[in-house]
C-alpha cells in the first residue's frame, strides 16, 4: 500500500511520489523541512524564511530574504474586481467555502501566471498565491462579520499584515503585540508543509494534468476542509466545549474507544505519526505563552491538558499509538487571539499554501513527471450478459 492507494505491484502506481521537501519519521516523531528540524525553524526562523526554504531548498541570505519579502509584499493586494466575488456569498457562508471559491476565481484573473511551462510564470503564480492568501482569508472573515475590507500595508510583516487586515477597523488600526505577531508567525511555520498529506496529494494530482495553478490550490483547500484533516482544529474546540468539564473526560474517552460510537478524540491520532506530533509540542508551549501574554486563563486549555494526560496514559490509546497532533492545541491559541472557530481551518489553509505550492512546483519541474493515475483493486462483478428490462 502506498498511502491510501492500494495497487497490484505489477502496475506502476502514481499514487506515491519522490520529494526532497519534507521528511517525516512517524515512529520517532521527527519532522524536517529541507533537513532543518521543525523545532529549529519554529524557534529560530520565521515564516517568510521558511517559505523561501520550502520553495528553493536553502535558507536565504539577507539579500535573498529581503528580495523575497519585497516580492510577496508586492503581490498582497487583490484585484479590486475580485471583491465582487465575496458579495456573491450568503452572509452566513463558512469562510472555507469562500476560500475555495475566491482562490479558484484567481484562475480567472491572473492570466500572466498560468502557463506552467514558463518558469517565470510559475514563480509569479507561487508568489501571488503566498502573498494573497492572508488578504483573501482576512476578507473572508471581514465579510462574514459585515465589516469593510481593510487593505494590506506594505510596512508590516506577513503575520502582522494579516492580523491588521483581520482585526483593524476603519476608525481604529489594530496593533498586535510583538509576542502575538511572533505566535501567529510560528503557527504559520508549524502548518507550512507536511509531506504527502491528503490536501497536498490533491494539489499534486490536480497539478499533474497541467491544470491552472490557482485552481489546483483551490482543490487543496477543499480537501483540507474535512474534519479528518485540517478541519480538526475547529472540531477540537467543539469537542472540548462538548466535554465541558474534566469530570466528563472518562466518559468521552470510553466513547472514543467504542467502534459503534462515531465520537473520535479530535486532535488525536495521525496517519503517519505513531508518536508525538512534534508540532503539537511546540504548539502547546506557544499556547501557554499566548495565554500568559493576553492574561487569559482559558478553562479549555486546562481541560485539553487534562484530556491529553488521561488519553496518553490510557492502554487503548497507547496500544493504538494515538498522540496529540498539530490540531490539538492550535484552536485554543486561535480562540485566545479572538479568531472564531470558523476561521481556524482558514488559517491552516493560509499557512499550508506554501507547502502546496512548493510540492506542486517540485512536481511540475520534474522532467519525468506524468499525470497522476492511481490504480485500484477491482472487487466488482465479473463479465456478464445484459438483461433486458422486462426480464429483470
Ligand atoms: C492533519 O496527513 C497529514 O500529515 C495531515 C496533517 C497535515 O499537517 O497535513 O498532519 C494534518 O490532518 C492531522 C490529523 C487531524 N485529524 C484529527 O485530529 C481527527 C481525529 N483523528 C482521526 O480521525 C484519525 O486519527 C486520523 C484520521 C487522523 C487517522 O485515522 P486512521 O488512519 O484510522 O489512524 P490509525 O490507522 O492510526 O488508527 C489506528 C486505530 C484505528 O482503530 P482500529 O481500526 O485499529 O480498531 O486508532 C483508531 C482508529 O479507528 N483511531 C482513533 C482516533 N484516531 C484513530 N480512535 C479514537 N480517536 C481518534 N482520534
Amino acid at each position: 500500500e502506498s498511502g491510501c492507494f492500494t495497487y497490484d505491484p505489477g502496475f506502476t502506481s502514481t499514487g506515491s511520489c519522490d520529494s526532497s521537501i519534507t521528511y517525516i519519521d512517524g515512529d520517532k516523531g521527527i519532522l524536517r523541512h529541507r533537513g532543518y528540524s521543525i523545532e529549529d525553524l519554529a524557534s529560530k526562523s520565521d515564516y517568510m524564511e521558511t517559505c523561501y526554504l520550502l520553495l528553493n531548498g536553502e535558507l536565504p541570505t539577507k539579500a535573498e530574504s529581503d528580495e523575497f519579502k519585497n516580492q510577496i509584499t508586492y503581490h498582497t493586494m487583490l484585484h479590486e474586481q475580485m471583491l465582487n466575488f465575496y458579495r456573491g456569498f450568503r452572509r452566513d457562508s463558512h469562510p472555507m467555502s469562500i476560500m475555495v471559491g475566491v482562490v479558484g476565481a484567481l484562475s480567472a484573473f491572473y492570466h500572466d501566471s498560468t502557463d506552467i511551462r514558463d518558469p517565470q510564470q510559475r514563480l509569479i503564480a507561487s508568489h501571488r498565491l503566498i502573498a494573497k492568501m492572508p488578504t483573501i482569508a482576512a476578507y473572508a472573515y471581514k465579510y462574514s462579520i459585515g465589516q469593510p475590507f481593510v487593505y494590506p500595508k506594505n510596512d508590516l510583516s506577513y503575520a502582522e499584515n494579516f492580523l491588521h487586515m483581520t482585526f483593524s477597523v476603519p476608525c481604529e488600526e489594530y496593533k498586535a503585540s510583538p509576542a502575538l505577531v511572533r505566535a501567529m508567525d510560528r503557527i504559520f511555520i508549524l502548518h507550512a508543509d507536511h509531506e504527502q498529506n491528503a490536501s497536498t496529494s490533491t494539489v499534486r494530482i490536480a497539478g499533474s494534468s497541467g491544470a491552472n495553478p490557482f485552481a489546483c490550490i483551490a482543490a487543496g483547500i477543499a480537501s483540507l476542509w474535512g474534519p479528518a484533516h485540517g478541519g480538526a482544529n475547529e472540531a477540537v474546540l467543539n469537542m472540548l466545549q462538548q466535554i465541558g468539564h474534566k469530570d466528563n473526560i472518562p466518559k468521552f474517552i470510553e466513547r472514543a474507544k467504542d467502534k459503534n460510537d462515531p465520537f473520535r478524540l479530535m486532535g488525536f491520532g495521525h496517519r503517519v505519526y505513531k508518536n508525538y506530533d512534534p508540532r503539537a509540542s511546540v504548539m502547546r508551549e506557544s499556547c501557554h505563552e499566548v495565554l500568559e501574554e493576553l492574561g487569559i486563563n482559558d478553562p479549555l486549555l486546562e481541560l485539553a491538558m487534562e484530556l491529553e494526560k488521561v488519553a496518553v496514559s490510557d492502554p487503548y490509546f497507547a496500544e493504538k499509538k494515538l498522540f496529540p497532533n498539530v490540531d490539538f492545541y492550535s484552536g485554543i491559541i486561535l480562540r485566545a487571539m479572538n479568531f472564531p472557530t470558523s476561521m481556524f481551518t482558514v488559517l491552516f489553509a493560509l499557512a499550508r499554501t506554501v507547502g502546496w505550492v512548493a510540492q506542486w512546483k517540485e512536481m511540475i519541474e520534474d522532467p519525468g513527471h506524468k499525470i497522476s493515475r492511481p490504480r485500484q483493486l477491482y472487487l466488482g462483478s465479473d463479465a456478464r450478459d445484459f438483461i433486458p428490462v422486462d426480464k429483470r
